[in-house]
C-alpha cells in the first residue's frame, strides 16, 4: 500500500527543497563496508549522493516503478555500482532483508500517517545492534512549499511514541535541517530505553 500523500513533484524542483550535503553530513555515515537501506528512495535524491560519498552497500526500495527507474538511471549516470534497487511495497512485504544485518536505515519524508510504526518496526528488525535509523520530515513550525498536511507530519514525540518497545534509543540527536526539514536519529540497542523528549 502506497503511503498517502507520498507522491513526488518534478525532480529538479524536489531536489531544490533540501540541503542534501548538510543532511548527509548530519547522518555521520557508518564506516567502510557498511550496509545502508533507504525505504522509499524516490528519485534517489539522497541514495545517489550518499553512494558517491561512501563505499557502503546501499539497498533501496520504492513502490513506484517510475521512481525506481529514475533513481537507477541517476545512479548509472553517476557511474555507481554500490546500490541495489528493488521495486517493492515495503508496508505489505517488508524489505526481505535479514534481521540484524544493516548499519543504517533512512526513513526520509515517508513517516506520516499511521504506517509510522510499520516502517519503524521493519527498521528495528533489520538493524544490527548499534545501528541507526535516521528520519527526516517536513517541519511543522513553519510554512513549507511542499509536504503533507501539517497535522499529519510527525514530530519528535510522535516518532518516539511510535518506536516505543522497539529497542531504539534516542540520545538527543534531533536537529532542524534548514530550510524546511528536521531530523531525528535513533540507535538500536538491546538495552535501549526510549526516552520521550521534545526539543
Ligand atoms: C515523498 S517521497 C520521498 C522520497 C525520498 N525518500 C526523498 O526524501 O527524496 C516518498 C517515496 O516513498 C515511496 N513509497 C510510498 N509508499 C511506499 C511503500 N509502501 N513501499 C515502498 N515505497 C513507498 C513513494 O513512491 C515515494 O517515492
Amino acid at each position: 500500500m502506497k503511503v498517502k500523500d507520498s507522491g513526488m513533484p518534478e525532480e529538479i524542483y524536489w531536489n531544490s527543497l533540501f540541503d542534501v550535503d548538510g543532511i548527509i553530513e548530519w547522518l555521520a555515515l557508518p564506516g567502510e563496508a557498511a550496509k545502508i537501506v533507504e525505504i522509499g528512495c524516490g528519485y534517489g535524491t539522497f541514495t545517489v549522493p550518499l553512494a558517491k560519498q561512501s563505499a557502503s552497500e546501499i539497498y533501496t526500495f520504492d513502490i513506484e516503478p517510475s521512481m525506481i527507474e529514475v533513481a537507477q538511471r541517476n545512479a548509472q549516470e553517476a557511474g555507481l555500482s554500490n546500490i541495489t534497487f528493488e521495486l517493492r511495497d515495503v508496508l505489505e512485504q517488508g524489505t526481505g532483508l535479514e534481521s540484524d544485518s544493516v548499519d543504517m536505515v533512512l526513513l526520509f519524508n515517508i513517516l506520516h500517517f499511521r504506517e509510522k510504526r510499520s516502517f519503524l518496526e521493519e527498521a528495528a528488525r533489520i538493524l544490527k545492534d548499534g545501528g541507526t535509523v535516521a528520519i527526516i520530515h517536513w517541519r511543522k513550525d513553519i510554512a513549507t512549499p511542499r509536504g503533507p498536511a501539517i497535522n499529519t507530519r510527525p514530530d519528535n514525540a510522535q516518532i518516539l511514541s511510535a518506536s516505543e518497545d522497539l529497542m531504539l534509543d534516542y540520545g538527543g540527536n534531533s536537529k532542524i535541517l534548514e530550510p524546511y526539514h528536521w531530523g531525528i536519529q535513533l540507535v538500536k540497542g538491546v538495552t535501549a530505553i526510549n526516552r520521550i523528549r521534545v526539543d
